[in-house]
């Protein structure tokens, strides 16, 4: 039964938190935001908004865009939780759980 444990921790299946992989560390999210969010989000001019305009917008219409919208090809390697961190971390705002992800406060 322990090597049975063992096994499972070892490819992962036991070490799953509650909840999808958090991340909860500003400087990996500040990271995605700069290695795969700048690029196209830079000038107001290009087809995408400056990342100040998108700054603006409400958590939830940043995390649906992530999850459901047009970034989501971008980031299919994303959970939609880590997704939903990037919105708070982006907006400044908090979001409410959902009723299978926890609610996601500002990092500082
Ligand atoms: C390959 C370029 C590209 C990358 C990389 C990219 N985006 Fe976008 N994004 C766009 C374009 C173009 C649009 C506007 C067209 C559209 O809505 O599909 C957009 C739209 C958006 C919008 C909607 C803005 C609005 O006013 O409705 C949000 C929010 C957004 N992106 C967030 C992100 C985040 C966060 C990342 C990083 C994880 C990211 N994007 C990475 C190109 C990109």
């Amino acid at each position: 039964m322990k090597l049975a444990a063992a096994t499972l921790v070892s490819l992962g299946l036991l070490a799953a938190p509650a909840f999808a992989d958090p991340i909860r560390d500003i400087a990996a999210v500040e990271a995605i935001v700069r290695d795969r969010c700048q690029m196209c989000h830079m000038e107001e001019e290009d087809a995408a908004p400056a990342l100040g305009t998108v700054k603006k917008l409400e958590p939830s219409i940043i995390a649906e865009m992530l999850i459901n919208g047009s970034m989501a090809a971008l980031t299919p390697d994303l959970t939609a939780q880590m997704k939903r961190e990037i919105a708070v971390y982006l907006s400044g705002k908090p979001l409410p759980a959902t009723t299978d992800l926890p609610e996601v406060t500002p990092l500082h």
